[in-house]
């Protein structure tokens, strides 16, 4: 490998990118970078950002070559490190996902529930793609994978390349809480080392200490969280669902103490509540477009017409950007530091399916993760991760087999859903919609 790596970032034309590359330059000094690759299939999407990015490298990275395309040879074809970010469908089909499940009554969440389910239907095909186009040029290319559902995406890659040691999912939900844990504690979240157990945006944290101090935390911030409302400390997470949605972190520590729950759980433990709450006409989608997105949008297109960067400030990657930047060096610089990732199982957790995926604690380095073995669960958790687990494989069996039958079993048993009615209705309806991206022939009942 090179000394200075060459970076592909797939899926360049999202408004998450700026930020990216924001963090990109914020490290510059411990990570520097030969070439950035910006690579978007879709011309338009990567035309919205490439004035704005341009423009900041130039000025801030000269020292870095870079590159924009939407050819794939371009993009894979000599990079060490592709960073994945795509979303098959865009926000028209993240909408879909969102809006549909609501008609039944059911959760309309892009990562949990029928919208998950709908969103690995399409993402799974298209990674699968990615993953074999990559390695045709090379298998030494590390592939770290943000694509959501990054659940479903690690379960059908696993199953797909099991031999491929260089591709690794992640999320950058466990490192925004560890975030929001370090400003709760006063501590640098640097200093903060996590034990947490699940699957992906269904885990708990079960420890954090401070490795300087050997201090554990964990209680500390639990009476923090018994008495206090938890708010999320990254910026990109302050719209009101986002707000409501740390809340929950509150209202299911009132139930099950023991643990801190990762923000994703609401949507298995509330699913009537947060259903009663939605409105059907404005999702998640919606609130982005006029929070996050816009703001972005506004500084894209100010940089894109006045050609300069005067009174344009740089948008640095708080969380998802940083956390990106900071894996890539832990595994370039082999430095071993603690992240949160999703892997195979095995016997890391000894009373859970060797196959699953799990999302644990993990040291990376130039080998990968080296997931840290966490144990036995309790029955409690078992039963829920074990359901959920069910429901992933069975969503990625019924892709790749064209398996109707399955995929109506996986949504049965997803907890936001359980009724086979319900689910029947929300699997048809989410297929009428989706005939661009993934078919399965309907039983009628
Ligand atoms: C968190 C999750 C990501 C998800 C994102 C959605 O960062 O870990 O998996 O993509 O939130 O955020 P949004 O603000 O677009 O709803
Ligand atoms: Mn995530």
């Amino acid at each position: 490998m090179r000394k200075n790596p060459v970076i592909t970032i797939a899926g360049a034309g999202s408004l998450r990118i700026p930020a990216l590359i924001g963090s990109l330059i914020y490290y510059k000094e411990t990570l520097p970078v030969a070439k950035i690759i910006l690579f978007d299939i879709d011309e338009e999407r990567l035309e919205r950002v490439k004035a704005y990015i341009d423009l900041t490298l130039k000025e801030y990275y000269s020292e870095a070559e870079v590159l924009f395309t939407t050819k794939e040879e371009e993009a894979y074809k000599d990079t060490d490190y592709v960073l994945c970010n795509m979303r098959v469908g865009v926000d028209t089909m993240r909408s879909v996902d969102e809006k549909i499940p609501l008609k039944y009554g059911l959760v309309g969440q892009e990562t949990c529930g029928p919208g998950g389910f709908s969103y690995g239907m399409r993402s799974i095909g298209a990674m699968i793609d990615m993953v074999n186009t990559v390695r045709t040029y090379s298998k030494d290319t590390w592939i770290l994978n943000y694509t959501n559902p990054a659940a479903i995406v690690a379960v059908a890659l696993d199953k797909v390349f099991p031999e491929d040691k260089r591709i690794m999912n992640i999320c950058d939900q466990p490192y925004s809480m560890i975030k929001s844990f370090g400003k709760i504690l006063g501590e640098d979240m640097y200093d903060l080392e996590p034990r947490y157990f699940g699957l992906n945006h269904f885990g708990w944290f079960t420890s954090l200490k401070n490795v300087k101090t050997g201090e554990e935390l964990l209680p500390k911030l639990k009476d923090y969280l018994m008495g206090h409302e938890f708010k999320p400390f990254n910026a990109e997470q302050r719209d009101p669902s986002w707000l409501k949605t740390y809340k929950n972190v509150n209202k299911l520590m009132q139930f099950f103490p023991e643990y801190v729950p990762n923000t994703y759980l609401q949507y298995y433990f509330f699913a009537e509540e947060i259903v009663k709450d939605s409105d059907p006409n404005f999702t998640r989608v919606d609130e982005a477009k006029l929070g996050r997105e816009k703001k972005v949008l506004d500084i894209l297109k100010k940089a894109g017409e006045q050609g300069n960067l005067t009174d344009i400030p740089l948008m640095q990657g708080e969380v998802f950007g940083n956390l990106m930047v900071e894996v890539v060096d832990s595994i370039h610089n082999d430095l071993n530091k603690v992240f949160v990732v999703i892997g195979r199982n095995g016997d890391l957790i000894p009373n859970l399916p060797e196959d699953a995926m799990v999302e644990l604690a993990s040291y990376l380095g130039k080998e990968g993760a080296k997931m840290i073995p966490y144990g036995e669960v309790k029955p409690f958790y078992k039963g829920l991760i074990e359901g959920q687990y069910a429901y992933e494989k069975l969503t990625v069996e019924s892709y790749l087999e064209k398996d109707y039958t399955k995929a109506l079993q996986a949504l049965t048993l997803n907890r936001s859903i359980v009724d086979p009615v319900k689910a029947k209705l929300v699997l048809d309806d989410l297929m009428d919609h989706s005939a661009d991206y993934w078919t399965l022939e309907k039983k009628e009942l």
